[in-house]
């Protein structure tokens, strides 16, 4: 082993000390609580969707005749296909519900404030492709919501004046979701965005290692005192990420791949909310299923979408709205003007603005995936279920933009009474 690396060493030279600078030579603030480990958690789920994505793809056909079919053979016949394909759908599910973790933490603690802000908006780049990764992935195995969920979300680029129209079209290759729609989103989600998303996941990392990770505290560990334990240059208030953080992120893997392995082995459909029911019959364009929606992790911007009328005689203003509230958060580096970054040391106004952005965010996806829709009728016999589902959708809306705005109003004026922000974080252990 030695020689082999005095071999490799020799001949290029630089690889040894960069490994270093990104691992035993990162330090990173000693204070990381659990809200850090979905960072971690995020490579780790990618990293599956790539494995697991290459053995579906060996027996995945890309046709409109043979891809639903192909993917129960892959279900009942190819060794452990089941496993393969469930560790996918799970996988997909669970890198949502880690990454919206991943952002929440970001905006908890300001990590997207200076001199973050590269990294946010490499995060948001992720976000988007990550969304469209999700969606074309979702339709290839041309189940009927497979069917109707592209035919939905490529219609909206209808909407755009002109334009709209032939675009659709020309997204879709013919008139409706079809053959020729099916191998496009198959090149697109088994190379080109996964290599985008890869990229991009490097790039995110390489900006934040160049600044220093944020924490808990928000405090800047390297305006901090020096003299660390193992280096005497670096910051007191930081640790080695190598061992210490990579024996830390293990112990949230080892948590995380329970929870993984129970959802694929007792509960892979998650009731309907991983793997929708209505994907279980093949693609029809005569059949629409009663009620069509997509993935749980787009039904807060779905939700946005429906909720906001149509006039002037267009739609176009529901899709404005679904793709402004994504550009809100990337925008946020530049609507929070708060000198202090953690949540910890904010001022009441902030917190409670934070907790409406939460509830609205999820109120609002439990209008878009139908919940309450169901409910409402069960709450209030007799009331009319879609103008009260309405009323209740456009103040979450409202709220959620609402977050935004005030943000910008608190912190661009002045209005915010933080406490102080201490010299050093707040665990000396
Ligand atoms: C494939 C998806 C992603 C991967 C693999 C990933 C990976 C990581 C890793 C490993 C870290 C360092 C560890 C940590 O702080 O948790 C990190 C930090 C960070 N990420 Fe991501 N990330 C992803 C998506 C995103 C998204 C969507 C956003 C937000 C728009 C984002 C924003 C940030 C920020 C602001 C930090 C710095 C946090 C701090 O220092 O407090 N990331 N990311």
């Amino acid at each position: 082993m030695a020689n082999l690396f005095d071999w490799v060493n020799e001949r290029a030279p630089n690889l040894a000390p960069t490994f270093r600078k990104h691992m035993t030579e990162y330090y990173a603030p000693k204070n990381f609580n659990l809200w850090y480990y979905f960072g971690s958690l995020a490579i780790l789920v990618l990293v599956n969707q790539i494995v697991t994505g290459i053995f579906l793809t060996m027996n995945y056909k890309t046709s409109a005749l043979e891809a639903f079919n192909s993917v129960e053979y892959i279900m009942r016949d190819v060794e452990w296909g089941w496993l393969i394909r469930y560790m996918h759908s799970t996988g997909a599910s669970l890198f949502f519900v880690v990454v919206f973790l991943h952002m929440f933490r970001g905006i908890m603690y300001g990590s997207f404030k200076r001199p973050r802000e590269l990294v946010w908006i490499l995060g948001m780049l992720i976000f988007l492709v990550l969304m469209a990764e999700a969606f074309m992935g979702y339709v290839l195995p041309w189940g009927n919501m497979s069917f109707w969920g592209a035919k939905v979300i490529i219609s909206l680029f209808g909407t755009i004046p002109y334009i709209g129209p032939g675009l659709v079209e020309w997204i879709m290759g013919d008139f409706l979701p079809a053959d020729a729609t099916l191998n496009r989103f198959f090149a697109l989600h088994v190379i080109a965005l996964p290599l985008v998303l890869l990229l991009l996941v490097v790039l995110h990392l390489a900006a934040l290692h160049e600044v220093g990770s944020n924490n808990p505290d928000g405090v800047d560990v390297k305006h901090g005192p020096k003299g660390n334990r193992w280096d005497a240059s670096k910051p007191l208030d930081a640790i080695p990420f190598h061992p210490y953080y990579t024996v830390k992120d293990l112990v949230g893997v080892g948590f995380f791949l329970l929870i993984a392995a129970f959802i694929i082995f007792f509960a892979p459909t998650f009731g309907g909310w991983f793997l929708e029911h209505d994907n279980f019959t093949p693609a029809n364009n005569l059949v629409t299923p009663t009620h069509i929606k997509p993935s749980w992790y787009f039904t807060p911007f779905y939700a946005i979408l429906r909720m906001i009328p149509s006039f002037f005689g267009t739609a176009i203003w529901g899709v404005i709205g679904m793709f402004g509230s994504i550009l809100m958060l990337a925008l946020l580096p530049w609507l929070d003007r708060g000198e202090v970054r953690s949540v910890r040391f904010r001022g009441m106004g902030y917190r409670i603005a934070l907790a409406v952005l939460v509830i609205s965010f999820l109120s609002l996806g439990a209008v878009g995936a139908g919940v309450t829709a169901e409910l409402i009728p069960e709450w209030f016999p007799g009331a009319d279920a879609t103008t009260l589902e309405n009323a209740f959708g456009r103040i979450m809306t409202l709220a959620y933009f609402g977050f935004f705005i005030f943000i910008w109003v608190y912190t661009h004026f002045g209005l915010e009474k933080t406490k102080p922000v201490p010299e050093r974080v707040t665990m000396h252990d």
